[in-house]
């Protein structure tokens, strides 16, 4: 048998309903907030993720599905989104028609991880990016707009963690002063952060290993080396955060797994979904713009995991949805009126009603079974004495109430 690839998964009609919930709470949260949504190609040239996520990083290192296509072009299938929108942003020079762009997406993602519970290698993140501002102010909305979209889905189970990573200046030194005090540790690291400590070496604080853990334990931290400008917005972000009633943690060692952040970035861990509990990470990227070789424009943005989230629902009981209810279900009595429903059917659907009959010549109590089934709010019994003398009979399936309507009556019959 032909399996979907390991790692991706089939959303099937039976769970579209909470897909659909969930895109609605999204779509709603970012309107308030007056943010556009953009979509962007499904693939990229490879080189805009290589530099605008940074060489260095798992994601471009070891996760990205790449290939040669036929004129030769390396492409890639796209691991995140940020890169791909200020891609479009550059090369649609947005810049030039408003100052700020407020903008939104719900997009596939793919990265070739190790597949596990809530780790996918096609999965889907929303998310949203302001582009254009250095105010810190956008660092809160962004915060904002993740836990108010994750408490209107009815999470409780949530922490917010923000952290500073400062500018980049200050970012390299603290490396060299982290480089010191790890440097006669660095034997007694793990093999990949042995690795890190040459090529990346914040990301250690990353480490899931405890005895990584145990040897940073006096690490001196670069929260308490930001320079003064970072500092004050990082003041800024949390006041605004308290006003706003989200609460929060200072995680020092949130490091982050792209490299394009500057000052501010943030995670939000779910308490109710195993090992990969991250369900939504972001902060500001000032300087990603001119990696990409665009204009010097400050961003902030986040993205959130659409497939934990509703781990994370399913796991504290949250999504209570109403059922789906159908319009009209068409049972069909006796003789072969197949085709005379599917017209009166289609009279109704094209008056915007859903509809329903049966095309498996099934009996009258299988129909009434399928009808309320499918939660039908009146039933037309199509067939019978009265169709012959050119009526219709009606069912109230909610009052049981039953009347006969003239069959032409369909053109105008009303839902009461
Ligand atoms: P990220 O932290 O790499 O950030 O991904 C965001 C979210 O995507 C994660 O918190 C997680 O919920 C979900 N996610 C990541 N990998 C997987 C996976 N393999 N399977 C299922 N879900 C996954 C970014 O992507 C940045 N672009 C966020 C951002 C936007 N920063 C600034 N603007």
């Amino acid at each position: 048998m032909i399996k979907a690839v390991t790692g991706t998964k089939d959303i099937l009609p039976s769970d579209i309903s909470k897909w659909k919930y969930l895109e609605s709470v999204v779509q709603s949260v970012f309107k308030n907030f007056n943010y556009s949504e953009i979509r962007t190609p499904i693939f990229e040239e490879t080189i805009l993720f290589a530099r605008g996520i940074g060489e260095e990083t798992d994601i471009v290192g070891k996760e990205m599905y790449t290939f040669l296509d036929k004129g030769k072009t390396s492409i890639t299938l796209k691991p995140e989104m940020t890169a791909s929108v200020m891609r479009a942003y550059i090369e649609h020079s947005l810049m030039s028609k408003q100052p700020l762009h407020k903008l939104y997406y719900i997009s596939p993602i793919f990265r070739q991880e190790r597949p596990q519970a809530g780790r996918l290698r096609q999965f889907h993140q929303f998310g949203a990016e302001a582009i254009g501002s250095e105010s810190p102010i956008l660092d809160a909305e962004i915060i904002q707009m993740a836990y108010d979209i994750l408490k209107s889905l009815g999470l409780k189970d949530l922490v917010v963690k923000i952290n500073s990573l400062g500018i980049p200046v200050v970012r390299e030194e603290y490396k060299i002063i982290l480089k010191r005090f790890l440097s006669n540790k660095k034997n007694k690291l793990s093999e990949d952060s042995r690795k890190r400590f040459d090529t990346n070496i914040l990301r250690i604080f990353d480490s899931k290993v405890e005895s990584d853990q145990e040897l940073l334990k006096d690490a001196p931290m670069l929260i308490n080396h930001l320079d003064k400008e970072s500092n004050n917005d990082f003041e800024t972000v949390k006041n605004i955060l308290k006003d706003v009633h989200i609460p929060f943690e200072v995680d020092a060692k949130l490091v982050r797994g792209l490299d394009y952040y500057t000052k501010t970035t943030f995670e939000i861990i779910s308490g109710k979904v195993g090992s990969q509990n991250a369900i939504c990470g972001g902060g500001r990227y000032d300087l990603l713009a001119e990696q990409l070789e665009g204009k010097p424009t400050p961003g902030v943005g986040f993205a959130a995991g659409i497939e934990r989230i509703l781990l994370a629902c399913e796991n504290e009981k949250t999504l209570n949805l109403p059922e789906e209810k159908l319009d009209f279900y068409f049972v069909t009595l006796g003789e072969k009126l197949t085709e005379k429903v599917y017209e009166a059917a289609s009279i109704l659907r094209r008056r915007n009603f859903a509809v329903e009959f049966d095309y498996l010549n099934r009996s009258a109590k299988a129909q009434m079974r399928e009808a309320n089934k499918l939660n039908a709010r009146f039933v037309i019994f199509f067939g019978g004495d009265e169709y012959s003398s050119g009526f219709l009979s009606l069912k109230n399936m909610k009052t049981g109430e039953q009347k006969q309507i003239p069959m032409d009556s369909l053109e105008n019959v009303a839902l009461d």
